[in-house]
């Protein structure tokens, strides 16, 4: 596994931005992302977007799938994985909006959207490059501590953790969506490349324990310890704890 630690949360957005767009570069045909959502990876994509401006990086090509969506929410509900995408990265860079996919929270038949997901993704010919954010309990994506390691897309209960976690985007706690439609680990799993990102002390122990403790379903994240080609940009913050020594 390759560990980057920067100083901040902007050198993380910059230095995963940096490995993303020379993948792209590198890719004749079309270019699948699979993105994510939630506060960490927004300075990666003010990287991408600038890069998109000022250099030329191209999304014409791109073909995306997020992680995941809460269930009960439609696209155009500003708590909504969909609206994020659109307004954080979408809107502002040259990528087909038909080409962009986010799980559907308002799936009536959801076990055969998620069916449905999965061969989405196998028919463009798998994901090339997988953004992760990482929770304070482990989880990427919403699979949450105990989620199998691998698993498919499906749906989700989310812990009592990540729902005060994610409280603070909500007018009330209460109004957080319990459920949520989420990859699997194992289809994460199958993503070409990954990058995880994290900043803050508040992401210090999973960081921790995703990399330096076993395997295990306890900490989701762990399961990239056997990818074969995962890479971690984290700021000092969220490496704090960690032992051994890493590249800067
Ligand atoms: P955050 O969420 O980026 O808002 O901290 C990360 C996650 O829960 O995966």
């Amino acid at each position: 596994m390759r560990v980057i630690v920067v100083k901040d949360k902007m050198e993380m957005g910059k230095r995963a931005a940096a490995l993303i767009a020379e993948d792209m570069r590198k890719k004749r045909g079309p270019y699948v992302l699979g993105l994510a959502t939630g506060s960490t990876p927004i300075p990666l994509y003010q990287e991408l977007i600038r890069l998109h401006k000022s250099e030329g990086l191209d999304f014409s090509t791109c073909i995306s799938f997020n992680l995941d969506e809460y269930v009960g929410l439609s696209g155009d509900h500003d708590q909504s994985y969909r609206y994020f995408m659109n307004t954080q990265l979408f809107d502002h860079v040259n990528i087909n909006k038909k080409n962009t996919f986010v799980p559907d929270g308002m799936a009536k038949d959801v076990e055969a959207f998620c069916e449905q997901y999965e061969a989405m993704i196998d028919d463009v010919g798998g994901i090339d490059y997988q953004v992760l954010g990482i929770g304070a309990n482990g989880h990427i994506g919403f699979n949450e501590p105990g989620s199998s390691l691998g698993s498919l897309t499906r749906i989700k209960t989310l812990t009592e953790r990540t729902i005060s976690d994610n409280a603070r985007f909500f007018a009330r706690k209460e109004d957080v969506p319990t459920l949520a439609i989420t990859m699997g680990i194992g289809t994460i799993f199958k993503a070409r490349k990954a990058v995880l990102l994290a900043n803050g002390a508040g992401k210090a122990d999973a960081i921790k324990a995703s990399l330096e403790g076993p395997v295990a379903s306890f900490c989701p994240a762990s399961a990239l310890q056997l990818h074969r080609w995962a890479t971690y940009v984290v700021d000092e913050a969220a490496a704090a704890k960690l032992t051994l020594n890493h590249e800067t």
